[in-house]
């Protein structure tokens, strides 16, 4: 199996480091699999003028898998859009096919005080948000920004999803439901939307292939505020693009810090990329302190959906369990009472706790 390794910008190399050491850790076992490496985002913009390079294309086409780092900084702001980092970002995403982004907020037993929630709303907490991710009003055209009629300068973007776009999710989410709590709630903004109100339409048809998974459908600003206020009641949610967006990084901080979620955005046939769901975090990046723990969840992920080594997968996830057991923690998680250390430090803990 070929693994492609993208570092990114700003802490992507220090956090993708960790999770490769995992790896390598794991190839001495005889996990089989060939890594290379490409840039993608600011570091490609830096080596080859683009954001998703020819160069990053082809490894990225070839390869069973991906991992990368995030990408993104302040450095890059000023450029034209369709050369900044999330263009890479964007762009390997549509260009693999990549439209199911899994993306599950879990709850560790050790960092029930790190939440900013109180502990009896959160403890147990694990859900997954099922995201669209090559459509919506992220890729609807026609997009930009122009003058209008009136002489005005205006801004707009296209929401938009074919049927067969929303039909395809559908069974990624209620698939997972199966494996799951065999509860899906899909969050809409049909009172307004026309575009989720087809939405809607299309989970309800799909839902009857699936007698054993219970179908609710909820209103994007309702689900924002449950999500704060009882939590517990998701088992897995589906929604599109940009209200996937969103709601994922309110889910994660539920556990406590972004620092701890994996993600996974596969295609139809297993093919996978699989990321931190937090970003580049430019203002701690080269300070050895960001939490590679996502990373590192996020190649547990890797070995489950696209090599199929459910074995190591646990291996790995089990290894994250014992080094937060034992107090292991990077600053975005510390708290009194518990061992502070470094990005570097708790990859090698990883490493020894396999
Ligand atoms: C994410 C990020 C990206 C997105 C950005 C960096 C383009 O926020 O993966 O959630 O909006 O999808
Ligand atoms: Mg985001």
């Amino acid at each position: 199996m070929k693994v492609l390794v993208l570092p990114g910008d700003g802490i992507g190399p220090e956090i993708v480091a960790q999770a490769k050491k995992v790896l390598n850790a794991l190839q001495k076992d005889g996990l089989d699999i060939e890594l290379s490496e490409a840039p993608l985002g600011g570091a490609a913009y830096d080596a080859y003028g683009a954001p998703y390079p020819e160069f990053t294309q082809k490894l990225a086409r070839e390869a069973d898998a991906i991992l990368l780092g995030a990408v993104g900084g302040p450095q890059y702001d000023q450029l034209d859009r369709p050369l900044r980092p999330e263009r890479g970002l964007l762009g390997i995403r549509k260009d693999l096919n990549l439209f199911a982004n899994l993306r599950p907020a879990i709850l560790y037993p050790e960092l029930a005080n790190a939440s900013t929630l109180k502990p009896e709303v959160v403890s147990g907490l694990d859900i997954l948000i099922v995201r669209e991710l090559t459509g919506d009003i992220y890729f609807g055209q026609p997009r930009g920004i122009r003058v209008n009629e009136a002489g005005e300068r205006e801004g707009f973007n296209t929401m938009l999803y074919s049927e067969s776009e929303v039909r395809r999710i559908a069974h990624v989410a209620f698939r997972a439901a199966q494996k799951r709590g065999k509860k899906l709630c899909s969050v809409d903004k049909a009172n307004v939307l026309e575009t989720t109100e087809f939405w809607k339409e299309i989970m309800t048809d799909v839902a009857k292939e699936y007698p054993d998974v219970e179908l609710s459908h909820m209103y994007v600003d309702n689900a924002a505020m449950q999500l704060v206020r009882a939590p517990k009641q998701f088992d897995v949610m589906v929604t599109g693009n940009i209200f996937g967006d969103i709601l994922s990084d309110q889910a994660s901080m539920l556990t406590g810090s972004i620092g701890m979620l994996p993600s996974a955005s596969l295609d139809q046939n297993g093919k996978g990329l699989y990321e931190p769901s937090h970003g580049s975090a430019p203002d701690i990046a080269g300070k050895d302190i960001a939490n590679p723990l996502a990373t590192i969840l996020s190649a547990a992920m890797m070995l489950r959906y696209s090599l199929n080594n459910e074995a190591a997968a646990v291996r790995v996830e089990n290894a994250v369990k014992a080094v937060l057991a034992q107090g292991l923690r990077t600053a975005d998680i510390y708290e009194a009472g518990t061992t502070k250390v470094s990005c570097s430090q708790m990859g090698d803990a990883v490493v020894a706790a396999l």
